[in-house]
């Protein structure tokens, strides 16, 4: 029995089946071997953690060593500072594995010492660090950074940082920003950072701004849906291969277009069909392949629905106004902002900046539009019931065949 080869639920490790991104991949290799930090943005759920993987993966193949913190669990600076000592703890360890397996055609000899704090020997790293914390930090950032260089040039050690933003969201003050950046601004050719997030509006601030630490010092790369064609042949391909079954073109395209390109959507879809077609040995139904889509379309909209009671309501209806007539150019139109909204234009401003701030929504040059187009699906079929909604999946995945 073939393994399913949709994976869910988790990031995409290196060595699993993975859809594309060769671009990315290439351009953030290339990256890493000249030592330019990148940016990665996107939306929620879009793959960001999955690519990366496929890139340490790749970088780990040519003797790299990488380090990954998820800051999403940090809520201080002491915790913070106690996840990068973790780190630089676990990388040692690493360090010190490569050096054995390096042992006889490296020139390294490690300064071999005691570590007060855990009695374990370490390799060329004086514990003796800093009590304040943001001193401490940018002590231990340092030892991490400057790895390659102590390794007399034998290791290139490539760091991700993932939810990069919340270093705003723990010092609004900047202060830690302006202490990575000036760490970073340190590391030799052999290291580099890789930061990741999903709050665009936050990382925008922290990095396209002029005045903001990391501007025209770290490179924003944003994560786009995945390319249609991509998707049809990476499904084609892995149901003809694991179960010997041609599915129709047209319908890999018409669920590509109902979920918007969203990577988890689809290959959430597909682990489900994947499951189903094999468990009967043939290809299902056309009804099954409408209920696969309503069940992830209606648990989809409770997740959204969920995320959104907490958003004033004024937000809620311009959100929803905007999904309706998107791209929206002109906002304080009377046509928009009376005839469609009927609200004030004081009420509107504070409705936008909410959505703006909450990545809702997401200025384009042609207007305002829907920022997941996941979100976007599920205002779409909001008044929808169940029935309605299966007609709403047919027409498209019908049409498509
Ligand atoms: N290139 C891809 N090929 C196939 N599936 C993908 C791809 N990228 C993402 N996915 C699907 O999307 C899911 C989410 O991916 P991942 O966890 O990497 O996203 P993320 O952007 O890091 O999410 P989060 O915002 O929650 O951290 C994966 O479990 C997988 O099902
Ligand atoms: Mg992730």
């Amino acid at each position: 029995m073939a393994q399913n080869p949709f994976i869910v639920q988790r990031p995409i490790k290196y060595g699993e089946p993975f859809c594309n991104r060769t671009p990315e991949i290439q351009r953030l290799e290339k990256a890493a071997n000249r030592s330019e930090a990148v940016c990665i943005l996107s939306i929620r759920r879009f793959g960001k953690t999955s690519l990366v993987n496929q890139v340490l993966g790749r970088l780990e193949e040519a003797g790299w060593l990488s380090i990954r913190l998820d800051l999403s669990r940090c809520f201080s600076l002491r915790s913070m500072t106690r996840e990068f000592e973790r780190a630089l703890f676990s990388l040692e360890g690493n360090w010190r594995r490569l050096l054995e397996g390096l042992k006889t055609v490296s020139r390294i000899r490690p300064q071999l010492g005691i570590d007060p704090l855990t009695s374990q020997p370490s390799i060329g790293f004086d514990f003796s660090r800093p009590a304040d914390d943001a001193e401490r930090l940018k002590y231990i950032l340092e030892k991490i950074v400057g790895l390659p260089e102590r390794s007399e040039g034998k290791i290139h050690l490539c760091m991700v940082l993932d939810e990069f933003q919340n270093i705003r969201k723990i010092d609004p003050k900047k202060d830690l920003e302006w202490l990575f950046r000036s760490v970073f601004q340190e590391r030799g050719p052999l290291f580099v950072p890789f930061l990741l997030g999903s709050e665009r509006h936050l990382l925008d601030m922290m990095i396209r701004e002029e005045s903001s630490a990391f501007f025209k010092s770290v490179t924003p790369m944003t994560l786009e849906v995945l390319p249609e064609m991509e998707v049809v042949s990476f499904v084609k391909g892995h149901f003809f291969s694991g179960l010997g079954l041609e599915v129709p073109e047209g319908r890999i395209r018409g669920i590509y277009r109902i979920f918007g390109g969203h990577p988890f959507a689809i290959n959430w879809y597909w682990a489900e069909m994947w499951d189903l077609v094999e468990r009967s040995g043939k290809m299902e139904p056309v009804d099954t392949w409408v209920d696969v889509a309503v069940r992830i379309i209606l648990n989809q909209r409770d997740y959204y629905e969920a995320m959104n009671s907490r958003l004033p309501l004024g937000a809620r209806k311009v959100l929803f106004a905007i999904a309706a007539n998107e791209p929206v150019k002109r906002v304080f139109s009377r046509k928009f902002m009376v005839e469609t909204l009927g609200m004030a234009q004081g009420s509107l401003q504070s409705a936008i900046k909410v959505l703006l701030e909450e990545d809702k929504i997401r200025k384009t040059p042609q207007g305002l539009v829907i920022n997941d187009p996941l979100e976007r699906l599920s205002i779409a079929v909001s008044e929808l019931d169940e029935e309605a909604i299966a007609s709403f999946v047919r027409e498209r995945i019908d049409v498509a065949v």
